[in-house]
């Protein structure tokens, strides 16, 4: 089977409710039929007593009617191979591609698709905002209410941000401005929309798996269709081996679009930086717009990272960025005056005070000094009314240090900056069991529109983390006397 048939005839794509009625064999045939019937199809049809001896041969009356009814409303011959559900066990279906190439399209037909297939499925659709799920995913040129027959279109009602197809099917409106929304799902089908424009992309994703985990016709799938931006979970995302990538590029869609839009398109984006992203969904790597643009993950020397760090025995110095999701912390230790990074704890749906029990649990009657972040001592800890996280790591049997008042995070930025190189040293080294950190660093970029460090990609906590540590104890802004004291590993 070539490539385009296995596309058409996959499950996912051609669901109960956008099967073609017409008996037909193969798409070769369905393109050669499209070709003898070209100017029926555009003209919405002709008597089937004007057809010539030719085509009256190739289909009855009844065929030629559900075939023109096929073409009108099937996304099953419109679509792209691209466009349609790769075949297979895959758990999750990027598609990344470029701009105006047919993502929301494919999610809503797939969502159309996958909602008439199996009466009384619950389906998630998530947007940046509830405006743009339901201008784009929902009433939009390439929306729900415009697929499939008409018969099988569903009812949109926004007030309840909901979306009931005839058989009982529905989807509910979830957006990442309100990511814990999402915690009350329950279903086996979701879809994201522009995944890369959201703020809590992490959280987003990480709340939604919980609730991927229904019994249907099929196991829980979710699609996520975006153009790509610098962002780490959309790279850990794809490298899952239960994950499926689609990359595409805006000019696949040049037919069904003005040939304006790709003049603007050539002349605003073509041949620079940002046009390989938006047009043909790379994803930038380079260091460019990368907040700790000196971390190399080469190995030490020549990078930051270093397999020779080990627990020397001394003190434990913990960073702590808490009441975020995840809850995340730094572990590392003085090594002269280098910061040598052991690990990175990141614990879902957790608090102060677990975290505070795992760290216990690792390093077992180890001296514990705590770096977290200055906003704990005063701010009563969200877990527990009336106690700060401060009071809740002392209680854990941590000695805590941390300045007054909040640094301005290009400080504290910097000093991590110049820890990770400066004047050809790199004196902030991490172990590959940091690999959290280490994708954080890598990843973690400044948002174009604030400028400061973009919290949509939900890398900064563990930055931030370790910003608390290494602004504590590695602080190069004062004079190395004053430099925190615990003690020394040589
Ligand atoms: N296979 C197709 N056949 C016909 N029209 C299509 C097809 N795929 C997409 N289109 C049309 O192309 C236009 C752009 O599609 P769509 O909005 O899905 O693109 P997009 O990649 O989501 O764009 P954006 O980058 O703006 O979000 C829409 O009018 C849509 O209906
Ligand atoms: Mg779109």
């Amino acid at each position: 089977m070539d490539e385009t048939a296995a596309s058409l005839q996959s499950p996912q794509g051609r669901s109960e409710g956008t099967r073609p009625m017409t008996v037909v064999a193969s798409p070769d045939e369905l393109r050669s039929l499209a070709e003898l019937f070209a100017d029926d199809a555009n003209e919405g049809g002709h008597e089937f007593e004007e057809w010539d001896a030719e085509q009256r041969k190739t289909l009855s009356e009844g065929q030629y009617a559900a075939w023109l009814r096929d073409i009108k409303y099937g996304f099953w011959f419109s679509g792209r191979p691209k466009q349609f559900a790769p075949p297979g066990d895959w758990s999750i279906w990027v598609v990344r591609a470029g701009r105006a190439w047919g993502k929301s399209k494919t999610g809503a037909e797939w969502v159309h698709g996958r909602a008439m297939a199996h009466p009384g499925r619950w389906i998630a659709l998530i947007g940046k905002t509830s405006a743009d799920v339901r201008d784009v995913c929902i009433e939009g040129p390439s929306g729900l209410l415009k697929c499939g027959f008409p018969e099988d279109r569903p009812l949109f009602e926004p007030s309840k941000r909901r979306v009931t197809w005839p058989n009982g099917s529905w989807a509910t409106v979830y957006v990442s401005e309100d990511p814990d929304m999402i915690r009350g799902f329950s279903g086996d089908t979701a879809w994201i929309d522009e995944f890369c424009k959201f703020s809590s992309a992490l959280e987003v994703f990480q709340n939604l798996q919980f609730g991927m985990r229904e019994l249907s016709n099929d196991k829980p799938r979710i699609l996520i269709t975006t153009t790509p931006r610098p962002m780490s979970i959309l790279e850990k995302i794809e490298a899952q081996p239960t994950t499926v990538t689609v990359v595409g590029s805006s000019y696949e869609n040049v037919s069904n679009l003005a040939p304006e839009f790709f003049d603007q398109l050539k002349a605003s984006y073509e041949g620079t930086e940002l046009g390989r992203q938006e047009i043909y969904a790379d994803i930038l790597s380079d260091s460019r717009g990368r907040v700790y643009s000196s971390f190399s993950s080469d190995i030490f020397p020549a990078g930051n990272i270093d397999p020779t760090v080990k627990d020397l025995g001394g003190d434990i110095l913990v960073g702590i960025d808490f009441n975020v999701l995840p809850m995340s912390a730094v572990i590392a230790q003085r090594v002269v005056d280098e910061c040598h990074v052991l690990d990175a704890i990141e614990l879902k749906s957790s608090n102060t005070e677990s975290l505070a029990a795992e760290i216990r649990k690792r390093y077992p009657g180890r001296n514990i000094i705590a770096c977290p972040d200055p906003a704990g001592n005063s701010r009563h800890s969200s877990q527990r009314a009336g106690q700060t996280d401060f009071a809740i790591l002392r209680a854990a049997g941590f000695e805590v240090r941390a300045p007054k008042a909040h640094c301005a995070i290009v400080d504290r930025v910097n000093n991590t900056q110049a820890l990770l190189l400066q004047g050809g040293r790199r004196r902030l080294r991490l172990h590959p069991n940091a690999a959290p950190l280490i994708a954080s660093y890598k990843g973690l970029c400044y948002d174009e529109d604030t400028g400061a460090p973009d919290k949509r990609s939900g890398l900064e906590h563990l930055c931030d983390a370790a910003d608390y540590l290494t602004w504590q104890e590695f602080n190069l802004y004062l004079t190395v006397g004053t430099w925190g004291s615990s003690s020394w590993s040589t």
